[in-house]
């Protein structure tokens, strides 16, 4: 049995170290790289920043596992045991591009249940953290629950792809949400997305694709503030596989489903 306030404190502190290291790469030279196309891309930061948890992890935590989006982690084909799901920057580009609007974010499964998320606006200082069953804080800040909302009156988190023409989703569907919607927004970074919902910045997020790394943490905060978080087809998310994603309080959800996603059959 894990001893969660140890994993958490050693998590904590780990991040907050790794988001030092990543505030004081600002002043060096990227490696940048692209992976599946000339749009992902990669720095010698990303992968640094990975290698760095692992190292930390395995000394302190040898039994733990962990599934990274850079691949340094193990090969999972299952979440039995302890399991670390780590993006080590979310929002490359924006870290590109930017040098703001990314962060760390780390969720930690037991068995495939979320026990520890954390998700680090480096940048902003901003450390989203949540441990089960004890709330959510940002940085210092308790977090109320998410209270329900309607679409008239919502900011929905969500990418101009999906309502232009793409492989994902007919782009009819969703556009009339964006125009019924008060507002759109879009971060560039899926973690950032859900820790705004958490913080009551934004009222809901949609994806048609992210990876389990994506969402590992903020699922965790999400649920433990009574938000709920499905594919768009109203399904559980898979953890080891990419997943569309609805992220929202707890009334928008059913409207967002019901009245623009024709309750998943689409
Ligand atoms: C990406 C960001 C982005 C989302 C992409 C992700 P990365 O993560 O979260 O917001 O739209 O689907 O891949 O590659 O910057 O870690
Ligand atoms: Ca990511
Ligand atoms: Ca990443």
């Amino acid at each position: 049995m894990a001893n969660w306030s140890e994993v958490d404190t050693y998590a904590k502190s780990w991040v907050k170290e790794a988001g030092e290291n990543i505030r004081k790469s600002f002043s060096k030279k990227l490696t940048i790289m692209t992976k599946s196309n000339a749009n992902d891309l990669v720095t010698d930061i990303d992968q640094g920043t990975e290698q760095f948890f692992i190292k930390k992890i395995k000394e302190k935590f040898p039994e733990h596992r962990i599934m990274g989006e850079e691949g340094f982690g193990d090969k999972l084909s299952n979440l039995d045991g302890v399991v670390w799901i780590i993006d080590p920057i979310d929002g490359t580009m924006n870290f590109v591009h930017q040098q703001r609007n990314f962060a760390i974010s780390i969720g930690i499964y037991e068995n495939g249940e979320g026990k520890i998320g954390l998700i680090y606006d480096v940048v902003h200082d901003e450390l989203y953290h949540c441990k089960k069953g004890h709330g959510v804080y940002m940085n210092d800040l308790k977090l109320p629950p998410l209270k329900e909302t309607e679409v008239s009156k919502a900011i929905i988190g969500l990418n101009a792809t999906w309502v232009t023409e793409n492989k994902r989703i007919d782009p009819s569907l969703l556009a009339p949400l964006v125009k019924e919607a008060r507002g759109t927004r879009s971060y560039g970074s899926a973690a950032i997305e859900m820790a705004y919902i958490a913080s009551n910045r934004v009222d809901a997020y949609i994806t048609l694709r992210l990876a389990p790394w994506d969402f590992a943490a903020g699922v965790i905060m999400i649920e433990e503030l009574g938000g709920v978080v499905t594919t768009l087809k109203g399904e559980k998310l898979n953890f080891l596989e990419n997943n569309s994603v609805l992220v929202s309080k707890p009334g928008l959800h059913k409207e967002i489903m019901k009245e623009y996603l024709n309750n998943g059959n689409w």
